[in-house]
């Protein structure tokens, strides 16, 4: 249904001959029982899964509330659509258009990773253009500029979720989650954490911004994440229901501390 969530195979993508491993990385795990990991590389990938699982969640989370804040007329469309789900299922969720443009849109302009990169695997000629890029050479792909190219995307920089009501644009202008074999393995995983924790949080409560907003971020850090967003935005419970109970929900999607700043890193 989102374009963003094609696997491998609708792009046109042959994984295995990406995957498969060179003579070099052969040799480096001889010796080595096939499928197994050394204690260095289970340390790795725990780390890996804690950073690449909440920050980017929870920037996410964080930079769509804070674009919810200042358009106010997508809140109310988004509050709209909420309102006529009938649970917040993963049946439902998924399929609300909007919800799920407002998390692309804010993806786009927001990617928490807002570089990856590839090596090259051999020597690689790019079209017609004379550049040749030689096999080891790693290629940074800024995923961040990507998605603010004028070329793909008109008015890159306004908040305009439409532009993922029906999709349009090349898949590869937009790489939030990566491309490839190597695409975010959490990609589907968060994409639910993210409806459900906005979809809980939107039909509960109108977000405003307290005051004029100012981001900052962690300089020379690959991920965006906002270092805190203290006193933005606001929120207003829309049933009366207690501040508590928003830091409730909150804290069950580990989300507490990046919108509102309460315990800021
Ligand atoms: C908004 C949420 C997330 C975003 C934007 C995101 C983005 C990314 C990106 C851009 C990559 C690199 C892909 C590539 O090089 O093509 C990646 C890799 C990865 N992500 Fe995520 N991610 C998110 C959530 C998660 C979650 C929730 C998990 C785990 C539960 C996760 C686990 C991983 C892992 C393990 C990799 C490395 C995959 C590999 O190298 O084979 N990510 N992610």
């Amino acid at each position: 249904m989102i374009d963003s969530e094609k696997s491998n195979r609708d792009l046109g993508y042959d994984s295995s001959s990406d995957v498969d491993p060179t003579p070099e990385e052969e040799s480096q795990t001889a010796g080595q029982p096939k499928g197994s990991l050394t204690p260095d590389e289970l340390t790795a990938q725990g780390m890996l899964l804690y950073i690449a699982g909440y920050d980017t969640t929870s920037a996410t989370i964080a930079h769509a509330i804070y674009y919810l804040s200042q358009h106010v007329d997508c809140q109310t469309r988004l509050f709209e659509e909420l309102k006529t789900c009938n649970g917040f299922t993963y049946d439902n969720l998924v399929h609300l258009k909007y919800l799920n443009a407002v998390i692309n849109e804010t993806l786009r302009l927001a990617p928490p990773l807002t570089r990856g990169n590839r090596e090259c695997r051999q020597d690689y000629k790019l079209g017609n253009t004379g550049i040749t890029i030689p096999k080891g050479t790693t290629v940074e792909i800024f995923i961040y500029a990507l998605h603010r190219d004028p070329d793909f995307w008109p008015n890159p920089h306004d908040f305009i979720p439409d532009r993922f009501v029906e999709p349009t644009h090349h898949p590869y202008a937009y790489l939030p989650f990566g491309a490839g074999p190597r695409v975010c393995i959490g990609q589907r995983f968060a994409m639910n954490e993210m409806r459900m924790c906005l979809a809980k949080l939107l039909h509960k409560y109108e977000f405003t911004l307290a005051q004029p907003p100012v981001l900052d971020y962690f300089r020379g850090s690959p991920l965006m994440s906002p270092k805190n967003l203290i006193g933005l935005p606001y929120y207003k419970d829309i049933n009366d229901i207690s501040y508590k109970e928003a830091d409730d929900i909150l804290d069950q999607s580990h989300r507490k501390c990046h919108s509102f700043g309460k315990t800021p890193y």
